[in-house]
């Protein structure tokens, strides 16, 4: 140590500094151990308390060496060394002693092995839009916020985790892997809109498991091809997510399905020949990138299918006949596609079609009459044929027009307003047609309004969807929201 014995007032300031230096190295270990001998603070005799303040202030640091002469003063004994001997190191202080854990006292074995499962998933979730992870502590897993129990059909009172629903919750995780997978006892899983990433987990290893909403997440690749895997699914929604690739045709093979909505993702490709496997009520591929035609299998759905949207895809081909097989079709959409031919008279026979929606596409010949009748005979309130190329009405059609059922804005119908101008109905026509002219009709029409009951209960609204915005199921998927 230098300045010893201090006699100038510039020794005595020098000294001073050291002690309080010292202290300071002894007060500031932490700040010190990062400090660096040329970040010394300032010194003169002049404003040493200054720069001690200084100093102190910011830390030590961010100074110059003391200049080496400064006249007049007396001379300085030399500065201090610039590096002090290294403090001693502060003993660690001593870990703090784990809290004392109670034990958590579990309803049962199941409960404990979800808990632990849940308090792993837990620790990956980095954002949420709602206080729910904070209510998943402790040993009552039924009381966390979206899980709820129920007492497995292979058990005796031993209710587990049945069924997890983080519908609008705003999670964010890397992946649900490692999670619902291992909750053996889940049979229900709804998670739409949350921020979850990667794909759907291999879930065939949950044996009461039957219902999939991962809708709106951010979910990507190819299909999820573990949801094939699911032989007891009934619901199987991944809508709103970022797949693509081609659909494999084992999803309109799962025999148990009776809701599938893969609409807005990037899907391509064709749809499966085997589409009318389906077992499916309701099923939605809107808004993807489908191509090729309608398959013509769909009128094997004809058991089954009750809301169908293809609505928005750049499917192309003729309508197929088949489609008016769908005796229990509430919704055809196939808007906004490339579709062309005429509409088969079979259409005719979907006698409880209440949105048939062909909007957009390159339809032409006449709207058939039997089509526009089901207004009448059947339960038809909206027929959407706008942006095609038709160039005759049936008779019964121009009432629909009358009664704003029928939009046939934008085709070719001579003497109607707001259709394509004659140019482009011209070109359209010069292009080659293929597709044939199918008057068959596959049911008996009736001639006459029969005594209908009143319209039906509607196509329910879901009945996951509290509050749909439509009535319909399939239309309501076209949000990304669930109702709240
Ligand atoms: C102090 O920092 C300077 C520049 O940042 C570096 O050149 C020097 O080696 C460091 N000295 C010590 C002892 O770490
Ligand atoms: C979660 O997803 C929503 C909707 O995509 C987005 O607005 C939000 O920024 C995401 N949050 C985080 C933390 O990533
Ligand atoms: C499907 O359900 C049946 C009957 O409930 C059951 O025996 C089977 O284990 C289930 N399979 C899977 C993979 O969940
Ligand atoms: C009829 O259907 C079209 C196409 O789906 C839709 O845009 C329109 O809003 C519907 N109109 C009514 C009155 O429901």
């Amino acid at each position: 140590m230098g300045g010893e014995g201090g006699g100038g007032s510039c020794c005595y300031f020098s000294m001073q500094f050291l002690i309080l230096f010292t202290s300071l190295l002894l007060l500031l270990p932490g700040v010190l151990c990062f400090s660096n001998t040329t970040t010394f603070p300032t010194l003169t005799h002049r404003n040493t308390r200054e720069a001690i303040e200084i100093g102190i202030g910011i830390g030590i640091g961010g100074g110059t060496p003391p200049p080496e002469s400064e006249p007049p003063l007396p001379p300085c004994p030399p500065p201090p060394p610039p590096r002090l001997p290294p403090p001693p190191p502060p003993p660690p202080p001593p870990p703090p002693p784990p809290p004392p854990r109670p034990r958590l006292q579990f309803e049962n074995e199941l409960q404990k092995r979800a808990y632990k499962v849940i308090q792993r998933f837990k620790k990956t979730i980095t954002c949420q839009s709602k206080k729910v992870i904070e209510t998943w502590k402790g040993a009552k897993v039924c009381k966390y916020k979206g899980f709820y129990c129920e007492t497995p059909p292979n058990r005796k009172n031993m209710p587990t985790i049945a069924s997890v629903d983080f519908n609008t919750f705003g999670l964010c995780a890397p992946t649900v892997d490692k999670f619902i997978n291992e909750l053996p006892d889940v049979a229900i899983f709804h998670a739409n809109s949350n921020n979850f990433s990667n794909t759907v987990p291999i879930l065939n290893r949950l044996q009461f498991f039957y219902e999939l909403d991962v809708s709106n997440n951010k979910l990507s690749g190819l299909f999820p091809g573990n949801v094939l895997t699911l032989v007891n699914a009934t619901f199987v929604d991944v809508r709103f997510n970022h797949f693509f690739g081609t659909v494999p045709p084992g999803v309109f093979d799962l025999k148990l399905l009776d809701v599938l909505f893969l609409n807005n993702n990037n899907f391509f490709g064709p749809l499966p020949d085997n589409l009318g496997s389906t077992t499916a009520a309701y099923l939605t591929l809107a808004n993807n990138h489908f191509t090729g035609p309608i398959p013509r299998s769909i009128g094997r759905a004809s058991n089954t299918l009750i809301e169908v949207l293809f609505l928005n895809n750049k499917l192309s081909g003729c309508l197929p006949y088949e489609v008016g097989l769908l005796a229990k079709a509430t919704v055809f959409d196939a808007g906004t596609n490339l579709i062309t031919g005429p509409i088969p008279l079979s259409f005719g026979c979907l006698k409880k079609v209440e949105q048939l929606n062909l909007a957009q596409n390159l339809l032409y010949g006449e709207v058939p009459d039997v089509v526009c009748r089901l207004a009448d005979v059947g339960h038809l309130a909206n027929l959407s044929l706008s942006s095609n190329y038709f160039t005759w009405l049936g008779t019964s059609c121009w009432k629909l027009l009358q009664r704003g059922i029928l939009d046939v804005r934008k085709n070719c119908i001579r003497g109607l307003p707001d259709q394509r101008s004659p140019a482009e109905c011209f070109w359209f026509f010069k292009q080659p047609k293929y597709c044939p002219y199918l008057p068959h009709i596959p049911c008996r029409i009736p001639w006459q309004a029969a005594t209908l009951p009143e319209v039906e209960a509607p196509a329910v609204g879901g009945g996951r969807d509290k509050a749909p915005p439509s009535r319909y199921t399939t239309y309501t998927a076209l949000h990304n929201i669930h109702g709240p």
